[in-house]
């Protein structure tokens, strides 16, 4: 009787969960045109990146897709430019996983654009076990953070020139379980997968939160986001287990690519958003962020500690507002 009693219980837990999910689904309802606007979306060949892709570039932006696969990135963007009928739709190669690519691809982009209106760091890995980038990072934390930091700032200026900017920074929920130990952060077997993902995801919001801060007034706006639970590849390279948990959580919230996308696209486009900024969204609405971003001595510490990794840390000077 107590195991049936439990099973109805689990049941009734997974059917409250899903409804909610259910009536909770929103969809971007900015008609905001892009025609004339600058917008680099990275990892934007496949997942949430391509549907956020597909639908700037229906609103007649430039779209500059920023991908490590030559291959995957012009099949995406053909299929891109074949159902839009916009060519302004273009590759340009960036492996967030070297530091150097980073740079090559910052100066290519300061070199052929005038202005850039949207920058969407929206590149991200999970599973990728203990590998080590040529910079000598783990891999993970640099793709999903130490990358976007080192990008971001490098296209500080170029944002900062075109007026009103945005950056939209694609964390996770994920970023609630991350924990912050400078002595550990980038050390290999310290963190079972899953954890360094949630790090990663803390960190990219404590970057918006301090960004936001030292932005304040130069008219470019830094956000974070959370997609919701989507069933893409950013699980491929994960154990099977965690792929089971993933499946499972995905069919609960039961969310595809085009409604994951939804709340990456409103912080790009949507006017009601324009001048907010060091926020963090789910369902194109303000959601809370973890307390850490409270903590302005954490804030602080990892900053300087992402200056010396990525080794720029005369960045400090081209990232506070001069108005
Ligand atoms: N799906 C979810 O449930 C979920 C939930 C919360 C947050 N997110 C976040 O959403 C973002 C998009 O993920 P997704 O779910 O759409 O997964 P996805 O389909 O796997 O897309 C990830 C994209 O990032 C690219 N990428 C990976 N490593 C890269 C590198 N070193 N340099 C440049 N690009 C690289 C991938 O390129 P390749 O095709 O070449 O691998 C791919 O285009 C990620 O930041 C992820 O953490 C996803």
């Amino acid at each position: 009787m107590g195991g049936e009693l439990f099973v109805v219980f689990v049941l009734v837990i997974i059917f409250v969960t899903k409804l909610s999910v259910l009536i909770s689904k929103t969809s971007c309802k900015s008609k905001v045109p892009m025609r004339g606007k600058v917008i680099i979306v990275t990892g934007a060949n496949s997942g949430l990146g391509f549907e956020t892709a597909k639908d700037l570039a229906k609103r007649g932006g430039r779209v500059i897709m920023a991908c490590r696969n030559e291959h995957r990135a012009l099949a995406a963007r053909d299929l891109i430019i074949a159902e839009t009928g916009n060519s302004g739709v273009v590759y340009k190669h960036l492996d967030m996983s070297s530091l150097a690519s980073v740079r090559r691809f910052v100066e290519d982009v300061t070199s052929t654009e005038k202005r850039l209106d949207v920058l969407i760091n929206n590149a991200g890995v999970n599973g990728c076990g203990d590998r080590f980038t040529e910079d000598g990072i783990v891999e993970e934390m640099q793709v999903n953070y130490f990358g976007i930091f080192l990008l971001t700032l490098l296209l500080v200026p170029l944002l900062k020139k075109t007026g009103e900017s945005r950056i939209v920074n694609v964390s996770s929920t994920l970023h609630f379980f991350g924990r912050i130990n400078f002595e550990h952060i980038n050390k290999k077997g310290y963190y079972l997968d899953m954890f360094t993902y949630s790090n990663s995801k803390l960190c990219t919001v404590l970057f918006t939160v301090e960004l936001a801060r030292k932005l304040k007034g130069s008219g470019v706006t830094v956000n974070a986001v959370h997609p919701g639970i989507i069933m893409t590849n950013i699980t491929a390279a994960s154990c099977a287990l965690e792929r089971l948990l993933f499946s499972s959580l995905c069919w609960i919230s039961s969310r595809n690519v085009v409604e994951g996308a939804q709340t990456i696209i409103y912080l790009a486009v949507a006017k009601e958003v324009a001048t907010t900024t060091g926020k963090y969204f789910i369902d194109c609405k303000e959601s809370y962020m973890t307390r850490k971003t409270k903590n302005k001595k954490l804030i602080t510490d990892l900053w300087n500690y992402s200056e010396k990794l990525v080794g720029y840390e005369e960045l400090k000077d081209q990232v506070t507002c001069q108005t």
